[in-house]
């Protein structure tokens, strides 16, 4: 019997193999902009959704049920790394992650627990219980956040515009934050090998806040600890994207990190970027999400100039350059995947 999610167009695509047409999912595809998932959100808090394995294999299935899209994504969070380590981690509407204990510290840094898989249990429960829903039709893609992004919201204790504390730790005290980051970056491996031990098909990593650093200090304190992550995960034939806010400046270095594809921001041109990357490298993207909003021709001329631009090539992935906001139309979004799955 082949196998239905290692032969499917998302895999091929990421290993570079030639493929039909692109595949499409797009970064944040389970939530707020489908009106299924406030059903259940409002039933529900965010992190009960994601403790709860049919609930979050529930709002994993969405997108691929009412969008039809090539590869589902875990629905979790990038910030349950930090709660594990012990983060006192809440969501609330309107005011986005909050940690109620910063680490400020080399106290608090100390105090972190690197070994905490234990308290991400429920995570490999819901991948067991959603490949039993996708029942091999198309790949499951797993994910953790990056050190430098979740150390972020550690040092902050919530979303910050400007990273203020965390950049002050890197430059102050660059010893505590490599010692905060080292300490992210296992519980990261570890987590994501977990993820691939419970049967994701793929990861991706996020550091959705990578451009607020100086090519410098992605280096030392970002870029670093992302190919220590890469470099520690049992891989086997399990492809592994990277993706950063900033990819358009950071490829060539994220490329050092060896995953298998680059997820690129909307800034780049997308075939000059890929041009630029070694051999055998995949690049997911680029659309800008805004586009989603524009008018349904639009949506289905800018599609066909990406895909005019990259027509010929192998690996690559259709994807957002970041995540869908909340309050693009369902209606954009569906024809958007229907335009990508027509094209020829
Ligand atoms: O992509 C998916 O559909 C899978 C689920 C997913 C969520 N968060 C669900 C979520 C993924 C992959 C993430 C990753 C994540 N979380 C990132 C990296 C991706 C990116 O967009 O850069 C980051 C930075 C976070 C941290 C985070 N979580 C923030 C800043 C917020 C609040 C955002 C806001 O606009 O209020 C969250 C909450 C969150 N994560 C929601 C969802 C569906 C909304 C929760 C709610 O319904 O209130």
């Amino acid at each position: 019997m082949i196998n239905t999610q290692k032969d499917s167009l998302f895999i091929r695509a990421a290993q570079s193999q030639p493929t039909e047409r692109p595949p499409v999912w797009m970064m944040r595809q389970a939530g707020r902009f489908m009106k299924e998932y406030w059903e259940i959100k409002n039933k529900y808090s965010f992190l009960e959704m994601c403790k709860t394995p049919e609930i979050a294999a529930d709002v994993t299935m969405l997108p691929v049920d009412l969008l039809d899209i090539d590869a589902a994504i875990l629905f979790s969070d990038i910030l349950v790394t930090g709660e594990a380590m012990g983060g006192d981690l809440s969501f609330n509407q309107g005011v986005g992650p909050k940690f109620a204990n910063p680490v400020r510290t080399k106290a608090d840094i100390d105090n972190l627990n690197v070994d905490c898989l234990g308290q991400l249990q429920y995570v490999a429960d819901a991948i067991k219980v959603i490949q039993q829903r996708l029942n091999g039709k198309i790949p499951l893609i797993g994910f953790a956040g990056a050190p430098f992004t979740v150390m972020s919201y550690l040092v902050e204790g919530g979303s910050s515009k400007d990273f203020k504390l965390t950049k002050l730790m890197l430059h102050n005290e660059p010893e505590m934050a490599h010692q905060l980051l080292s300490k992210i970056a296992k519980v990261t491996t570890d987590y994501l090998n977990m993820q691939i031990a419970a049967g994701v098909n793929a990861v991706q990593v996020f550091d959705s806040w990578a451009m607020a650093l100086s090519w410098d200090d992605y280096k030392e304190f970002s870029h670093r600890y992302i190919s220590e992550i890469i470099a520690g995960l049992n891989r086997q034939d399990i492809p592994v994207i990277s993706f950063c806010k900033g990819s358009s400046v950071f490829a060539p270095l994220m490329a050092e990190a060896k995953p298998d594809v680059i997820s690129i921001d909307w800034n780049a041109d997308l075939l000059d970027i890929k041009k630029r990357l070694p051999q055998g490298i995949a690049v997911q993207g680029n659309f800008d999400p805004h586009i989603l909003y524009a008018d349904k021709k639009v949506i289905k001329e800018r599609i066909h100039r990406l895909f005019e631009r990259m027509k010929g090539e192998n690996g690559f992935i259709f994807n957002l350059g970041h995540g869908i906001m909340p309050d693009i139309p369902f209606d954009n979004v569906k024809y958007a995947v229907d335009v990508i799955k027509e094209y020829k």
